[in-house]
């Protein structure tokens, strides 16, 4: 007992907690009381995983940078049966995200799951890329990244427990050749998801990531279908990309209290194609 008062304050009420009931089964997946934030939801690997914390039972809040697509996915969510609210911002305009976190925060209260999902593109080799071009790229994927959490946390209220989850990539892990700067941009986040881990666990804060291999989304399935990408898939241990929907049981698995003591991993997503050789 002695030992015990001797803990820091969040350990004591980790302890103190061990004595109620855990959920069980699958309530142990539930977002039921949980409000969720997803960034760049409004298509692709995003609008996945905001159906799936919605289904599971979530206060869903889809982002996204244009207006009309955050009303046509939070139309498309209704359409299924999915309550959802909207938020738009462009995550590069730092004032106006911090403005968007005050007003959703004053609508809904504290926002327990924040999935950084957004992220753009750029499959150029180095002398290729204008200083520009890298700058486009490091500052949406890295820079917004690092500035959402900051400004998120900074208005987590004490005590709240919450969790963060990053969508980074294979592509931050292992190099192509001609691929520059977006590989750096998700390496940075990884490690970025180790650094909140660390700092924030102590307040109850989680931090995980989660790294795609290639997913067929809309948007880049041609690109797959490629000739150059069949000796890629034949790499692959499962002989296939990833389907969208595929992500939503690790990325729901990693924001529950299913994963209440992961904290600080990153999770390849990615057929078991990475450790293929
Ligand atoms: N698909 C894959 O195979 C794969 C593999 C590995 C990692 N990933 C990662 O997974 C995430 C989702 O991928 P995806 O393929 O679903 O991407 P996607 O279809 O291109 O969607 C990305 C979303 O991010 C938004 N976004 C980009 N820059 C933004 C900004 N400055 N402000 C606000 N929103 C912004 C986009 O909005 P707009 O529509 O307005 O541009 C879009 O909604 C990304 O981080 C990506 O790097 C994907």
């Amino acid at each position: 007992m002695a030992r015990h008062a001797a803990l820091p304050r969040p350990a004591r009420r980790e302890l103190q907690d061990m004595t109620q009931a855990p959920p069980v089964g699958t309530a142990l997946f539930s977002l039921a009381g949980k409000t969720a934030l997803v960034t760049g939801a409004v298509r692709g690997l995003g609008l996945e995983i905001a159906r799936g914390f919605a289904q599971a039972g979530a206060t869903l809040i889809v982002h996204g940078r244009q207006p009309a697509d955050v009303a046509q996915a939070v139309q498309q969510l209704a359409d299924e049966g999915l309550h959802a609210h909207g938020v738009a911002f462009d995550l590069n305009d730092h004032a106006r995200v911090a403005q968007a976190l005050d007003e959703l925060q004053a609508a809904h209260g504290p926002i327990h799951v924040l999935c950084n999902n957004a992220g753009v593109r750029d499959r150029r080799g180095l002398q290729a890329l204008s200083m520009a071009d890298v700058q486009r790229v490091i500052d949406t994927n890295l820079i917004a990244t690092v500035h959402l959490c900051q400004a998120y946390l900074a208005r987590l209220p004490a005590g709240c427990a919450a969790s963060i989850l990053n969508i980074t990539s294979l592509q931050g892990q292992l190099m192509r050749d001609a691929d520059f700067a977006y590989p750096i941009s998700k390496q940075g986040v990884e490690t970025m998801t180790r650094a909140i881990a660390v700092e924030y666990g102590p307040k109850g804060v989680r931090c995980n990531a989660i790294a795609p291999g290639s997913f067929a989304t809309a948007f880049n399935a041609q690109l797959l279908d490629k000739p150059e990408n069949q000796a890629r898939l034949q790499r692959n241990p499962l002989r296939r990309w990833g389907q969208p929907h595929e992500i939503v049981g690790p990325a729901l698995f990693l924001v529950s209290d299913a994963a209440s003591y992961v904290n600080g991993v990153t999770l390849t997503l990615d057929g078991g194609y990475g450790m293929s050789f």
